[in-house]
């Protein structure tokens, strides 16, 4: 419940039309309820908080046609659904991005006193882990539209008028406002070591930090990287927000799988067998062993996921991760089991929820 100083600070920020602060509380209050595993609750009081907000400080998603003529071929636009609490995060990178998202709403009220939001973000670390996801998670809860930026293609594309392009899309996150995901930034970075492309590689990521430090638009930049060390810090220190991203752990994991399987009986798990197999693969590969264990248990008529089932499907995925050994499910089963025998048993707790942000 919240206490009372909260619910007297909703009511007077309520009567004096303070609808920061309203909101700012609200959000308190779903974090603080979320934290306790009071989802629903939460989530409803997120919902109430957002349909408070006055329209013009609410992020209505912004009319935009696709983007047109050169942009069109490596900026690709969409409405994202999902949510913040879609994504399994460590609390800490979960607070930064549900700030950062506050922070955004409150726009004005940061510049009146001279500040302004954190907009640009470098999300780093293995595959699979969510950065991606949070990108889109971002672009879901702010309610902006989510343009994908293809790097790649861009290189590849216009070779010699890279960079040219590339104001071109920054000429777009100053006019339309979204959130801009730069994913796979190292493939600049990194290609300044290919032979052909150093001059090429080299003047595109300076044109890009150039005018990532030139921008001041409402939008929101996101560059993702698998490989932040081969990032100097140049680039590094051009970010507002740098989050270091990594593999799930036993809670994480968990969590996972559950989500994945609401709708099968899972009851009857052991998870401690099943979170040791885990340990070592990326949510994404944790995910695709829940619906690998899920699809066999349709095809077999069943509701009810056993301990063999996942630990097959996560030992499936370590193999062709080349973690561990692997094979066919009986191998694979006792090479797990041996795994969890051996090693020191993982405590397994409920992840602490996302705390207030402020
Ligand atoms: N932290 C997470 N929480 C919930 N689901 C996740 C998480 N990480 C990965 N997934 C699942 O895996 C899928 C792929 O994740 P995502 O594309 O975000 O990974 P990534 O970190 O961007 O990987 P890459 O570095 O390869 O681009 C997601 O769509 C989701 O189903
Ligand atoms: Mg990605």
């Amino acid at each position: 419940m919240a206490s009372a100083q909260q619910l007297i600070g909703l009511v007077k920020s309520h009567a004096e039309g303070d609808s920061g602060r309203f909101y700012d509380l609200a959000m308190q209050l779903s974090a603080a309820e979320e934290q306790k595993g009071h989802t629903r609750l939460a989530e409803q009081l997120r919902q109430w908080a957002n349909a408070g907000q006055a329209p013009s400080a609410l992020a209505t998603p912004t009319a935009i046609a696709a983007p047109r003529g050169d942009l069109a071929q490596f900026l690709l636009a969409s409405y994202p659904s999902e949510r913040l609490s879609s994504v399994i995060l460590p609390t800490h990178i979960g607070d930064e991005l549900a700030h950062i998202v506050v922070e955004t709403r409150m726009r004005e009220k940061l510049e009146e006193k001279g500040l302004k939001p954190r907009r640009r973000i470098l999300l780093s670390g293995p595959p699979g882990t969510g950065k991606t996801l949070s990108a889109h998670s971002l672009a879901g809860e702010l309610q902006f539209p989510l343009f994908s930026v293809m790097l790649h293609g861009l290189i590849t594309k216009f070779m010699g008028e890279t960079a040219q392009k590339l104001k071109l899309v920054f000429d777009a996150i100053k006019s339309t406002r979204g959130v801009y995901l730069f994913d796979e930034i190292d493939a600049l970075a990194a290609a300044r070591g290919d032979g052909n492309d150093v001059g090429e590689a080299r003047r595109v990521l300076n044109s890009f930090l150039q005018f990532l430090d030139e921008d001041t638009g409402p939008s929101i930049v996101i560059a993702t990287t698998n490989l932040a060390e081969i990032l100097d810090r140049a680039v590094l220190r051009r970010f507002d927000l740098v989050l270091s991203y990594e593999l799930p752990d036993a809670a994480s994991i968990r969590e996972a799988l559950e989500r994945r399987l609401i709708g099968f009986s899972i009851s009857r798990l052991s998870w401690e067998k099943v979170i040791d197999c885990a340990l070592g693969l990326s949510t994404a590969d944790v995910v695709a062993a829940a619906e690998d264990a899920a699809r066999r248990a349709v095809l077999g008529d069943r509701i009810s996921i056993t301990t063999l089932d996942l630990v097959s499907s996560l030992e499936r995925r370590r193999s062709l991760q080349g973690l561990g050994r692997g094979g066919d499910a009986k191998e694979s089963t006792s090479f797990c089991a041996k795994k969890s025998r051996s090693a020191t048993p993982v405590p397994v707790q409920r992840r602490g929820r996302r705390k207030a942000t402020e």
